[in-house]
């Protein structure tokens, strides 16, 4: 009986001091690649590899790019200029009331068909040809990024409404972004949540935990001063660098903190 009980706890610390790689964050990922390693997936189950797999930042893996109705569409626009010029793969859902709130911010009108709306966002983004961007109608909840079976880098959603955050802690999906982010979820991959609201109530913080407890990384659209930003864009793109940070994209020039 001793000896049984000795061989568990045994069994217990040797599966404890080796961690998997599926069970650590893609910044954990991007520290293996950064250092020119091939990250090594030892995992005990098929689910989890697969899933580790998916975090790796291989362009031509799609990414989805989901843009709610919260103030500041410069953080999807530069998320996407960023994404294309490193030439990325893009499939973009743009929420419904995303299309109001750059019309009132900006008095910018966002195409609803998906063919022009990817004329747009390249011309907004200031890119051309280079990647790849699908763009999504909203209510088309049978597009591909509905679907498990859609292999997926990740999703960020940026910027991210108060509303959309507690659609997601409720596991409602009543568009496409959000079926798209609950797809997330359920398969245990990568979500990005930028929330953009201040003050924040305790309803909408108990909605991020929430999320976070699901597995979501949430990366508030909250700038540093440190890398000495320049401009608007310099602000906006700490964000984004931040936010893809958690995909192990690094595409977006930022000066990083270096300790001097
Ligand atoms: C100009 C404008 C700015 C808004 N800014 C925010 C915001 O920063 N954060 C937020 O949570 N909601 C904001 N809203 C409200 C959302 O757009 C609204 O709750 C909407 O239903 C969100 O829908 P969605 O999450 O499906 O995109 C704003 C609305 C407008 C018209």
């Amino acid at each position: 009986m001793t000896t049984m009980m000795t061989m568990a706890t045994r069994t217990l610390a040797k599966k404890k001091s080796k961690p998997s790689l599926a069970v650590l964050n893609p910044l954990s990922i991007a520290t293996y690649l950064s250092a020119g390693l091939t990250p090594k997936v030892t995992v005990d189950n098929a689910a989890e590899s697969v899933n580790a797999n998916l975090t790796l930042p291989t362009p031509q893996r799609p990414m989805i790019l989901g843009v709610s109705g919260a103030s500041g569409m410069i953080y999807a626009v530069r998320s996407l200029k960023h994404l294309l010029s490193a030439g990325y793969t893009v499939d973009l859902v743009a929420s419904r009331a995303s299309h109001q709130v750059w019309l009132k911010e900006d008095g910018v009108q966002m195409p609803t068909n998906p063919e022009q709306q990817a004329d747009f966002w390249r011309e907004q983004a200031g890119v051309q040809s280079a990647g790849k961007l699908r763009c999504h109608a909203w209510g088309n909840v049978g597009a591909s990024i509905a679907s498990g079976s859609f292999r997926a880098l990740g999703m960020v959603i940026m910027p991210c409404s108060m509303s959309t955050v507690g659609k997601l802690a409720a596991g409602l999906s009543s568009d496409l972004l959000e079926r798209a982010a609950d797809v997330q979820i359920k398969e245990g991959r990568s979500l990005v949540v930028v929330p953009r609201e201040t003050p924040l109530s305790l309803i909408h913080l108990r909605n991020l935990t929430t999320l976070a407890e699901a597995g979501a990384r949430i990366v508030p659209a909250i700038p540093a001063w440190y890398h000495r930003p320049q401009s608007v864009e310099d602000l906006v793109d700490f964000v984004v660098a931040r936010a893809l940070d958690q995909l192990a994209i690094d595409c977006v020039p930022l000066r990083r903190w270096e300790g001097k």
